[in-house]
This record gives structure tokens, C-alpha cells and sequence, in this order.
């Protein structure tokens, strides 16, 4: 068996940015990456542009380098090649999926939408692409609340995500008394951080606030938030909370690399997470990263590349056209 080189990460580093220059290609790497991942080349790592699924998007969007390379999963990675139909987007691991994204099809939305005629159907970016087309707008969990309350409906549906339509509907039945009708899917990193676990941590950290993202159980919200102080959002609302609250320790019921984000840029403060981690943002590396730059314009690209038919893109841009008005 031949056995790989062992190449330094400082050498990963020199490498992956001189071929990204030869090859007038960029990195973007969403919040959930590995902290090396997510490290920009400004600040000694890779990394162009360090984002939610939302900013990453628009980053994809307004980008004229020819080649973008994906660190994040395959749903933002079809995204971002809807959004720069000419240019070429790689993911370092085309296997990179996501449990919300895979739990509903275009045939099930289609089947939504016979059940319920003339009622909105609103997407969370996690879906594929196929998914995407058949829905009327998009949304990320940065703009979902706002999408939902522009819509002119008494019932809207929303898909995949059970726990976040759960949250978001109590806020817009309070607010504006429309219901929404949801599905079934779940992020199984999210769906980890149970009700008991968010009792447990608040005996044992009592003064700390929590960091709770849209995709959390409903009950785990309640029971956390209840008496306590913290925020219910995005990741980006949760990186916002942490920079204008006075607290200097919070309970982070996100995906466990947040937490590095979190600590680089705060350092005074301190977070306590049970470090659930997505699997699949996990199965990007930087060597992988470094494999595909070795790739452009040498070898086939099958592997890496997003390759969408051009109908598709043209359906599944309709929607998040729309959502983009939003930002
Ligand atoms: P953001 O939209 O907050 O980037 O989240 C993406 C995601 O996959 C959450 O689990
Ligand atoms: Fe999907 Fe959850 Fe992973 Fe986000 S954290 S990509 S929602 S499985």
C-alpha cells in the first residue's frame, strides 16, 4: 500500500492559497466548519469568507473569482451554484448531506401543496435543490421570521424543519395569528439538545445565559429560557446576542464548532456546550480542499463539482430570488 505524504498544516495552508491564486478560485466556510476551516487567510488560514448559510449565499452570489469552493454542506453548495450559474462550485465531500435536507422530496411538497391548495410554502435552505423548485420561497434561519410575516396568508406551509415551525409558530400566532402548517424533518445535531439536558445544565450553570438555535425542540426552549436570559434565533442572532449581552457565560445549544467561532471572537467570555457536532459539516478537510485546487483545469472534476441542469437552476432560483430580496 502506498502510503499518503504527510504534509504540515502550515505547508496545507501555503499550498491551498498559492493554487487558490494561480487558479482565481475562493474559499468559503460556513460557521460549522472545523476552527482550522474556518480560520480566513487574512488571519494565517485558508477561508475567504466565514458565514452563515444566509452571507454565504450572497458571498456566492457577488463573487468573480471563476471557481468557488463549498466548505459547508451539499444543500449550500447547490445554493451557491444557483446563485453563480457560470462559475464552477466544488464541495470537498459531495457525501456532506444534512438529515433536514433528506427528509422531504419535491413529490412530497407537491403532495403539500394538492392537500392544501393556495397556501404559501415557504423552504428552509436546507432542502436540495429539486426540493427548492417546488416551493414558492426560501428562507434561511436568519430571515425565516420575516419571510413568514410578509406573506399574506392565514395558513402558510413550512417545510422540512418540525422544531424550528414549532418555534416560529408560536411567535407569528402571536403576532399576526396565522398558523403554519408543518412537516416532520429534523437536525439531528439540534434535536440532541433535549429539555432534560438544558435543566441539567442550568443547576449546574446558574448564572449563564443560553444560545438557542431555531432548530432546538420547542420544550427545550421553553424549559430554558423560562426564568433564564438568552436568545432564540439563528446563528447569527446568537453571535449578535453574545457581543451586545453583558453576560460573560453562555449554554450553547448549536453545533459544537460554533462554540470555537464564539471563543475566537470573544475571548473574555466563556461557553459551555455538550459539543454535539454535524457529521457531515465534519467530513470537510482541509487536504480534501487542497485536492481539489490540485484538480482545476488538470483532471475530470466529477467528484467535486455541482453540476445542476440548467432548468433546474432557472426553477430553483425563483425562490431564493425571492428570499434574497430579504437581505
Ligand atoms: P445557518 O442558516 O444559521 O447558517 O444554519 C445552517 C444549519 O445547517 C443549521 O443547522
Ligand atoms: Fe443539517 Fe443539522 Fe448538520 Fe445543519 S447541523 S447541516 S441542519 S444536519
Amino acid at each position: 500500500m502506498i502510503q499518503e505524504p504527510i504534509i504540515s498544516g502550515k505547508e496545507l495552508i501555503l499550498r491551498i492559497n498559492k493554487l487558490k491564486k494561480e487558479k482565481n478560485a475562493v474559499i468559503l466556510s460556513h460557521y460549522y466548519m472545523s476552527p482550522d476551516l474556518q480560520l480566513k487567510e487574512t488571519a494565517g488560514g485558508i477561508a475567504d469568507f466565514v458565514g452563515d448559510s444566509l452571507g454565504l449565499s450572497v458571498e456566492a452570489a457577488k463573487t468573480t473569482a471563476d471557481h468557488i469552493i463549498f466548505c459547508g454542506v451539499y444543500f449550500m453548495a447547490e445554493t451557491a451554484k444557483i446563485l453563480s450559474p457560470d462559475k464552477h462550485v466544488y464541495i470537498p465531500d459531495k457525501e456532506a448531506g444534512c438529515s433536514l435536507a433528506s427528509s422531504i422530496t419535491a413529490a412530497d411538497v407537491n403532495a403539500l401543496k394538492a392537500k392544501y391548495p393556495d397556501t404559501p410554502v415557504v423552504a428552509y435552505i436546507n432542502t436540495y435543490a429539486e426540493t427548492k423548485a417546488a416551493c414558492d420561497v426560501c428562507c434561511t434561519s436568519r430571515n425565516a421570521l420575516a419571510i413568514i410575516r410578509s406573506i399574506d396568508s392565514p395558513e402558510i406551509i413550512f417545510v422540512p424543519d418540525l422544531y424550528m415551525g414549532q418555534n416560529l409558530a408560536k411567535q407569528v400566532k402571536e403576532e399576526t395569528g396565522k398558523d403554519l402548517i408543518l412537516w416532520n424533518g429534523k437536525c439531528e445535531v439540534h434535536e440532541q439538545f433535549t429539555s432534560d439536558m438544558a435543566k441539567g445544565l442550568r443547576m449546574q450553570y446558574p448564572n449563564s445565559e443560553f444560545l438557542l438555535h431555531w432548530e432546538v425542540p420547542d420544550t427545550t426552549v421553553s424549559d430554558s429560557l423560562t426564568n433564564a436570559g438568552g436568545v432564540l434565533g439563528s446563528t447569527n442572532d446568537i453571535i449578535r446576542y453574545v457581543g451586545e449581552s453583558s453576560c460573560t457565560s453562555f449554554i450553547l445549544a448549536s453545533e459544537c464548532d460554533l462554540g470555537s467561532t464564539l471563543k475566537t471572537m470573544y475571548q473574555e467570555k466563556e461557553f459551555i456546550t455538550p459539543c454535539i457536532k454535524c457529521p457531515h459539516m465534519k467530513k470537510i478537510s482541509m487536504l480534501k480542499t487542497l485536492e481539489i485546487l490540485e484538480h482545476i483545469g488538470v483532471d475530470k472534476m466529477d467528484n467535486f463539482e455541482v453540476n445542476l441542469s440548467t432548468e433546474l437552476i432557472h426553477k430553483a432560483y425563483q425562490p431564493i430570488k425571492k428570499m434574497m430580496e430579504f437581505t
